[in-house]
């Protein structure tokens, strides 16, 4: 495990900085000092604080097109794997979006075999495999499945929705529960969920890599309140001072027409939100917490996370997703 542990001149690249953890994640990964190679499709997206940082290299590129991947991959040790393909103005334009995600692992394992990557630590979705999984929470496992076949170590970090500003699955619920103080629901409302706060899931992104025990090995991340859609709302209600609000569940309400209102409501555009409406039936509860072992950190409450996440008070400019 030695060569896996990282050394002080060993260079971590991260792909999906501009994204709404791997953003976070830079940001840490620079207050301990990591040397960091950031590939991105588009680099007028980096803050120029980030362009000019000492410890900071850009690479443009594109996994999906297959683009740079060897100017990124040279002399890295190990790799952040933030990525997905969803989104897009409307649902129709992203109908392909696992395929797409299937392609971007394939090349990123091509790439990092090519260079030989030691390790990739990769950040998908809870969810048990079954013929009722949605196709996102599939194609994030599918991912992970991809990621582990090559020759790099890869470690797999499932969660359910992140608790932070700018999250599409938080800023989802958020605009829904400030704006509407009666909501028609589809019936998944009252499927369990196990949220985290997105300061929990950076600690355990960077205490994974800091920890090379964790290696090659699936971790579920969650934290510490089990609860359904239905009282996840209620409880960031009443974190944000609003009074309860009347949530009434129909049979009815497909995932295409709850992803058309969410995206006239929020700033989440059809194409990201009906994938993740989808998820929503699918039970999304830590199933072992070996993590605990590894990255021993105290958990966030959901209340906690909720107020944190007003607190930073960050507004979502343009649409997220398109
Ligand atoms: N948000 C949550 O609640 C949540 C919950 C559980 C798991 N996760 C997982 O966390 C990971 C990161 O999600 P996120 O919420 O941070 O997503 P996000 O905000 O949408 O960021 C996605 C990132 O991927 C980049 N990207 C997409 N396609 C790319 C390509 N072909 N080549 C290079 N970069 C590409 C995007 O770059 P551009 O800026 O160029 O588009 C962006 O930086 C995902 O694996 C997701 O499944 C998230």
């Amino acid at each position: 495990m030695n060569n896996l542990a990282i050394k002080p001149d060993d260079r971590v690249l991260v792909i999906g900085s501009t994204g709404f953890i791997g953003g976070r994640l830079v940001l840490e990964l620079l207050k301990k000092g990591i040397k960091l190679r950031l590939l991105v499709r588009n680099p007028s997206k980096l803050s120029p604080s980030l362009l000019k940082n000492q410890l900071i290299e850009v690479v443009k590129g594109d996994l999906l097109k297959d683009e740079g991947l060897p100017a990124a991959f040279h002399a890295i040790h190990s790799a952040y794997y933030l990525v997905h393909s969803m989104g897009g103005k409307s649902i129709s334009s992203n109908l392909e979006f696992a395929q797409a995600d299937k392609r971007a692992a394939k090349n990123f394992v091509a790439a990092a075999d090519a260079a030989g990557l030691k390790r990739v630590i990769y950040l998908g979705g809870l969810g048990e495999m079954g013929k009722n999984l949605s196709e996102h929470l599939r194609s994030r496992a599918e991912v992970a499945e991809i990621l582990s076949s090559g020759k790099t170590q890869a470690t797999i970090l499932r969660a359910a929705v992140i608790v932070g500003a700018g999250g599409a699955s938080y800023e989802m619920l958020r605009h829904l529960v400030e704006k509407l103080p009666v909501m028609v629901c589809p019936k998944w409302i009252d499927t369990k969920i196990q949220p985290i706060a997105v300061r929990d899931v950076l600690a355990y992104l960077v205490g994974c890599l800091l920890n090379p025990d964790t290696a090659g090995k699936v971790f579920d991340i969650g934290g510490t309140d089990i609860m359904t859609y239905r009282e996840m709302m209620q409880q960031y209600a009443k974190a944000k001072g609003l009074c309860p609000r009347l949530i009434v569940s129909v049979p009815v309400l497909t995932p295409h027409l709850a992803a058309y209102w969410v995206d006239f409501v929020t700033p989440v555009s059809s194409g990201i939100a009906h994938p993740l409406i989808e998820g929503m039936k699918n039970e999304v509860i830590c199933q072992e917490h070996s993590i605990d072992q590894y990255v021993p950190i105290k958990k966030t409450s959901f209340p906690d996370a909720a107020r944190i996440a007003i607190e930073e008070g960050k507004e979502v400019k343009g649409t997220i997703g398109s």
